[in-house]
């Protein structure tokens, strides 16, 4: 038998041990065991693919798989087999991230193999290295790898994650790296044939606040200008910003090829709740730009171990750039096609307290519009999947302009609460995507969001409407009881 075969084998038997209980109804996760970072967002031959990061084996991180997904609208999700296995004299001991490209009409991954040389010591190398597929299921690995042996001489030994797209005649890759003074950056390379690759230089790096180590770059044009998207390692907290042990976000330039000079704004979180990272991106035929993310966080809590699976992705969002120096990320409008029945509440009313909306159902689209304007109470807000002794509370803070995600009832007990600063003068529009084990908020049309895995006991439902001292008029209430997509899957 061989790695492939095998991890569908450890998977087909893990799948019949899994616990329903947090499974999502309609985001991707893995059929069964442990995945993280999405890679190689791509859409080929008109269909939608997304791979990730995938232990076949086990509920916890280990030898890193290729684990495939495919979908022609991006709601409806379909497994295919694991697509990468390690074990090959370049990629010894994991097929790290890394991302997927057409190339002479196959789809090729490019992605970092990780080679352990002791592990106690934690001393290892990685290199570059790609795989292509003729049908777009069964990869494989191209007899030159490593197309990339080595980090250039100034470098530490992190070296991992390349994201390559095509420009005019060249091929070029992003690459996360870490400087030998252990400062995060990205590193550029150039190659004509995609297999010979050039080292053109460094395409940004930390100023000294910014992290150890640059993972999972990103790095296109949105409305005009250049936008590298980074997952640092090691920035500290800072207030209420860089509260997740590590961060997702971007800088805002403008990118001159002739001299590879990216001239760059400061970095921004793109997303504020607790887990989210390692996005990637793709460019579909309808010119979007659409994210998708690691919906946890590396060390936190993961209680869908005990059930045998563990990591789900978020929902695929749109990037849309406002007024030159904010990224917006709102869900794609694809989203509808998960929608049920439609129910209105409180529509054009003002409520004062609490205004309870019976509901069992977990998975949920809700769109609350407050209006400000007619508003005396100080915070505005909902509840979610049970009031009091255990609920998820999303509200907003008229005083202080803030917006809070609270799950400390929720399951994550330790460290529950996120904020965000929002600056809503009229209308606050929350917008949330309810899964048995997480929430997606996306506040004013994306000028904030947050996202967090949630962990409700059995039979926890319900949404509660709230404005504290004093009322608010509320423009408008709708939710959306949402399909379950994985429903026949599970049957098998
Ligand atoms: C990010 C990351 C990547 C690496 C992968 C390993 O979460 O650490 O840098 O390639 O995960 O699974």
């Amino acid at each position: 038998m061989n790695r492939i075969q095998q991890a569908e084998e450890a998977l087909k038997k893990a799948g019949k041990k899994v616990n329903r209980r947090y499974r999502m109804g309609y985001h991707m996760m893995p059929r069964a065991n442990w995945i993280n970072d999405p890679n190689g967002l791509i859409q080929y031959k008109g269909e939608y693919h997304v791979f990730y990061q995938h232990h076949p084996y086990d509920e916890n991180w280990g030898p890193m798989h290729w684990g495939h997904l495919k979908s022609k609208d991006l709601i409806h999700w379909e497994h295919l087999p694991v697509a990468l296995a390690p074990g090959d004299e370049f990629d010894e001991s994991g097929c790290f991230s890394g991302s997927a490209v057409e190339y002479n009409g196959d789809l090729a991954l490019i992605y970092t193999g990780h080679n352990m040389i002791d592990e106690e010591k934690d001393d290892f190398y990685q290199t570059q290295n790609i795989a292509v597929s003729k049908d777009g299921i069964v990869f494989e690995k191209l007899k030159e790898n490593p197309v990339i042996a080595e980090p250039p001489e100034d470098s530490a030994r992190h070296f991992r994650d390349p994201k390559v797209w095509k420009h005019r005649e060249n091929w070029y890759m992003v690459v996360g790296n870490s400087s030998k003074e252990n400062v995060g950056r990205v590193i550029l390379y150039r190659s004509p044939n995609f297999v010979d690759w050039e080292y053109v230089g460094v395409l940004a790096q930390s100023d000294g606040n910014l992290g150890f180590m640059w993972e999972c770059p990103d790095f296109f044009e949105l409305d005009g200008k250049h936008i590298l998207l980074i997952s640092p390692q090691g920035i500290e907290a800072d207030g209420e910003s860089y509260q997740n042990l590590y961060q997702t976000g971007y800088l805002i330039g403008d990118y001159d090829e002739e001299t590879n000079e990216f001239v760059h704004g400061s970095f921004k979180e793109l997303d504020h709740g607790h887990d989210f990272y390692a996005v990637q991106t793709l460019l579909d035929d309808k010119g979007r730009r659409i994210a998708i993310g690691w919906m946890d966080m590396w060390e936190s809590e993961m209680p869908t171990k005990a059930d045998g699976w563990c990591g789900a992705l978020t929902l695929p969002r749109e990037l849309t750039l406002k007024d030159g120096h904010k990224i917006l990320m709102n869900p794609v409008e694809e989203t509808k096609l998960l929608r049920g029945s439609e129910h209105h509440e409180c529509d054009n009313q003002s409520i004062s307290g609490s205004y309870f909306i019976k509901t069992a159902e977990k998975l949920l689209e809700v769109v609350a519009v407050f209006d400000l304007t007619i508003c005396s109470a100080e915070t505005v807000g909902l509840k979610i999947r049970g009031i009091e002794q255990e609920e998820t509370t999303i509200k907003y803070s008229l005083i202080d302009q803030k917006l809070t995600l609270d799950c400390s009832k929720s399951g994550k007990a330790r460290d529950g609460v996120r904020n965000v600063r929002l600056e809503a003068d009229e209308k606050l529009t929350l917008h949330l995507f309810l899964d048995r084990s997480s929430i997606e908020v996306f506040a004013n049309h994306g000028e904030a969001t947050m996202t967090s895995r949630i962990y409700p006991k059995e039979g926890r439902a319900g949404i509660e409407l709230f404005s504290e001292k004093g009322n608010v008029r509320v423009e408008e209430f709708t939710y959306w009881t949402l399909k379950d997509i994985w429903k026949g899957d599970e049957a098998k």
